[in-house]
């Protein structure tokens, strides 16, 4: 097996950045060059002041230990290409919008891209490693792009290694994962290349957690992993709809489920709804592949688990029109939260997004805030979401606040969107001075204590628990 001296990785994003940062970190012996198109994204990750382009906790003194010593960042893609023995793929793999597939079926375009690049610069033998979610048996296309490209004496063996961190707990995750999956090829090339990118991990995770499976496995598996997570997050939110119809209560009914076992404690909570750039994606690509594939059953299967989600996210915002006297037609209302969950500024997918177009079209007035999200974000993904109105008209009922007690001043409703810390710890006596009255707290990640703020004078309303006492 080759020694990986040099590691280039493609695509400086959620995964690329911290994923390969962590490398460099853990292997001072090897040169990860990490290189993208976007010129305002690299120059990010090399800002003097560590201002990085993304929010993780722990990235900056990842990033502060490595850079310059054995992590560079570049827009030089065809020079780190060159000179990589490795080259992970880590672009987009985003949702189709258009042509066959659209709504469902993942754009293989920016990852067939890279893989051309690699194929026309390369000079010399490299191991070309999957680190984006892909459908099954997208390495073989990948294998017979290079193939067809490749300059003579150089040989590609593919590898896919795909990424299970979470976004808010990257870097925990990649010092301490619970697993590295690495799929080949069953040849004896296959396994070598294997065997070279298992002993980068072996630099710090234990041999016996780096699972080394086939190529179709490894893809699959990244899929099935994110459609069971979500899975379950559809489930327990499904459960949520019953207990506030009957008076059960969903904290009480997670932990007791959860106490077997066989089922486990965590991923069990509540919510608005998931978000993320992972969890819809990737189920509507395996849904896509189960119909590609003639299995009309198991693409509704899946499905179902969306569907759930789209559901979940629609029943929050009309308990919030049904709790307000059925109407909040120029009622104004605080949004806490619009990151898709805690500890990041990601909002891609983020339920927040639809809650606020869902009261934007009620006639609401919105104040926002989040302690991650910049204003320019947000504007950016509220016009996604409403093409159609001009921005100014959106601004008009939007406005993004420097605070949760700023953004609940005067409001006659505050709901909780995104489980960040500090909304746990907010002065809530302050608040209810500062809103309407009668003054309405709508709890959608289950982080509040719902009693005490009854006692200052609170209507609440909580996921998973009954509107009235039943
Ligand atoms: P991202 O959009 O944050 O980053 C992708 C980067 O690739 C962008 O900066 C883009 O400019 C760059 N890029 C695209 N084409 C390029 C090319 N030809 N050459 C150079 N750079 C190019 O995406 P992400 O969130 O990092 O996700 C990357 C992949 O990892 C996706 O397939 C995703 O499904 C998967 N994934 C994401 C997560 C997550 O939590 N975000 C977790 C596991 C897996
Ligand atoms: C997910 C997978 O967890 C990760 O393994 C994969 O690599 C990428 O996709 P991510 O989307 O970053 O990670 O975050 P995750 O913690 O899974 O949360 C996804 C969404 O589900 C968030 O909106 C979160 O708030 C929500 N969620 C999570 C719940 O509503 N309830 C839960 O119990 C857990």
């Amino acid at each position: 097996p080759v020694k990986v001296t040099k590691i280039c990785c493609i695509g400086a994003g959620y995964v690329g950045g911290p994923t390969c940062a962590v490398i460099a970190l853990k292997c001072p012996h090897i040169t990860v060059t990490i290189v993208d198109l976007n010129q305002a994204r690299v120059d990010a990750w090399n800002s003097p002041d560590f201002a990085l382009p993304i929010y993780e906790p722990g990235l900056v003194d990842v990033v502060r230990q490595a850079r310059g010593r054995n992590l560079f960042f570049s827009t030089n893609v065809d020079k780190a290409i060159e000179e990589a023995d490795l080259i992970f793929v880590s672009v987009n793999t985003p949702t189709k919008k258009s042509g066959v597939g659209a709504g469902f079926a993942a754009d293989l375009n920016y990852v067939e891209l890279a893989t051309r690049r690699i194929a026309t610069v390369a000079s010399s033998s490299k191991i070309v490693v999957e680190k984006s979610t892909v459908p099954c048996r997208t390495a073989e296309s990948m294998r017979t792009i290079l193939e067809a490209n490749s300059k003579p004496g150089c040989r590609f063996d593919i590898l896919s290694n795909p990424e299970f961190l979470a976004e808010g707990t990257a870097i925990s995750d990649l010092f301490k994962p619970d697993r590295v999956l690495i799929g080949s090829l069953q040849t004896q090339e296959g396994k070598d290349a294997c065997e070279s990118l298992k002993q980068v991990y072996a630099n710090w995770v234990p041999e016996d957690r780096i699972l080394t499976v086939g190529l179709w496995s490894s893809e699959l598996s990244k899929l099935a992993a994110n459609a069971m997570l979500a899975q379950r997050i559809s489930s327990i939110n499904a459960l949520s709809a019953i207990c506030e119809a009957t008076g059960a209560n969903i904290d009480e009914v997670a932990h007791a489920i959860g106490y077997d076992s066989r089922i486990g404690p965590k991923f069990l909570k509540a919510s608005v709804g998931f978000g993320g750039s992972c969890f819809q994606k990737d189920i509507l690509n395996l849904v896509y592949l189960s119909e590609s594939l003639h299995l009309p059953e198991v693409a509704a299967y899946w499905r179902q688990v969306v569907e759930m989600n789209e559901h979940q996210k629609r029943r929050f915002s009309k308990r919030v029109v049904d709790t307000l006297f059925n109407t909040i037609t120029g009622k104004r209302i605080a949004v806490l939260g619009f990151a898709f969950k805690a500890d990041t500024g990601d909002t891609r997918e983020s339920a927040a997004i639809t809650l606020i177009k869902d009261f934007q079209s009620e006639k609401a007035l919105v104040n926002v805030y989040d302690p991650q999200v910049s204003e320019e974000q947000i504007w950016l993904d509220l016009q996604e979401a409403s093409p159609l109105v001009p921005l100014d008209a959106i601004k008009k009922q939007v406005t993004v606040s420097k605070s949760a007690l700023e953004a609940c001043k005067n409001a006659e409703a505050v709901v909780i969107a995104t489980e960040w810390k500090e909304f746990k710890e907010i002065d809530w006596e302050a608040v209810y001075a500062g809103m309407n009255k009668p003054a309405f707290v709508f709890d959608g990640r289950l982080i509040i204590d719902a009693e005490k703020l009854r006692k200052i004078g609170f209507t609440v309303t909580t996921i998973g628990r009954p509107s009235a006492i039943l």
